[in-house]
């Protein structure tokens, strides 16, 4: 495999990573300030973000390199509100489409074609992702203060958890 998209994939890998860890972080903090659902609901997708970091060590090894394992950042663990919450997810999914972007043109530079077929489900998920949580974040802030909105997006999150279970995630 090619050096410089190995070593690009491994920083990749370490973001991902670390995303599990942002998104654990967040939902031990949603856990703690009376929002079940979005606790369940983060839960999930720090499991979730595992999965994206396995595709890639599992990618990795098939095409005969091996996945290094960097160290992880602390993720911040005191938030000031759920819309703090899903204000610095939505900033942290833009990051990795940024991130995933500079990872195609590093694979696009190296002729490295079959990178870059495999990182499509990647920028397709990120596409999906940035319009999960851009949407979440809206109707967080579209009710505000009012208790009885907060109280209906916690159980709408939990239904969302609960998808997420029977889809196997
Ligand atoms: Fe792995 Fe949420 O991006």
């Amino acid at each position: 495999m090619n050096k410089n998209v190995e070593f690009a994939i491994n920083q990749q890998i370490n973001k991902e990573e670390f995303s599990s860890r942002l998104y654990l972080a967040m939902a031990i903090w949603c856990e703690s300030n009376g929002y079940p659902g979005a606790a369940n609901f983060l839960y999930k997708h720090a499991e979730e973000e595992r999965i994206h970091m396995l595709k890639l060590v599992h990618y990795v090894a098939d095409r005969g390199g091996q996945a290094e394992l960097l160290p992880i950042d602390q993720p911040e663990q005191k938030y000031e509100s759920l819309l703090d919450v899903f204000d610095k997810i939505l900033n942290h999914e833009i990051f990795i489409t940024e991130s995933i972007n500079s990872l195609y043109e590093v694979t696009m530079n190296e002729r490295e074609y079959t990178t870059a077929n495999f990182l499509q489900w990647y920028i397709t998920e990120q596409v999906e992702e940035e319009s999960l949580f851009s949407t979440i974040l809206d109707k967080i802030k579209l009710v505000g203060a009012d208790k009885a909105g907060m109280f209906h997006i916690d159980k709408e999150l939990e239904g969302m958890a609960a998808a997420m279970v029977v889809a196997g995630i």
